[in-house]
């Protein structure tokens, strides 16, 4: 009678315990891409910010012979694929792209502070606009004094 009691306890805590590793087993965190919650609210995001640059006089004169709806286009591309969506950045290197702006660290701060506010409008949580700034501002040295 002693023996099947032990026995018992036994099958128990490895239950337990299989129970317990089961609970405990992290799941991969999701990519940027999804937690943004897809194409939608980042082509929100892109709208805004690109609303935001043309209410900047520190920037917009830049943009005066833009391609706009290209430029969007490439921007959600861009940070499609950046995140971890599913797109392919179809435009020119960003060293390429800006070759010969001679854009200035101010300047990127500016279009950096208009992207944070257009973040801030879409009400991206702080986890997610941390993470995206830090891809662009990434792109940095690719940019600044081309
Ligand atoms: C903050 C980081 C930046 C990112 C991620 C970015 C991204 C891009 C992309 C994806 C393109 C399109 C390239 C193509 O069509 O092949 C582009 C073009 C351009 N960017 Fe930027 N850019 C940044 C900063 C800046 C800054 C600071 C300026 C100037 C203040 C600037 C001015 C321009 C201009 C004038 C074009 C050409 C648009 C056209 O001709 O249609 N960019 N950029």
């Amino acid at each position: 009678m002693k023996f099947p009691m032990k026995r018992a306890a036994v099958v128990g805590v490895l239950v337990v315990g299989v129970a317990l590793s089961a609970c405990m087993k992290q799941e991969p965190p999701k990519p940027l891409y999804d937690r943004l919650g897809g194409l939608g609210p980042i082509t929100g995001v892109v709208d805004k910010f690109v609303a935001n640059v043309a209410a900047d006089d520190r920037i917009n004169a830049r943009f005066a012979n833009a391609n706009i709806s290209r430029l969007k286009i490439r921007l959600v591309q861009q940070i499609c694929e950046a995140t971890g969506g599913p797109c392919k950045y179809q435009g020119q290197p960003m060293d390429v792209a800006h070759q010969g702006m001679n854009i200035t660290q101010d300047e990127f701060n500016a279009t950096g502070e208009a992207l944070a506010k257009a973040l801030d409008e879409m009400g991206v949580p702080a986890q997610e606009k941390g993470e995206l700034l830090a891809a662009i501002g990434g792109m940095q040295d690719q940019i600044v004094g081309k």
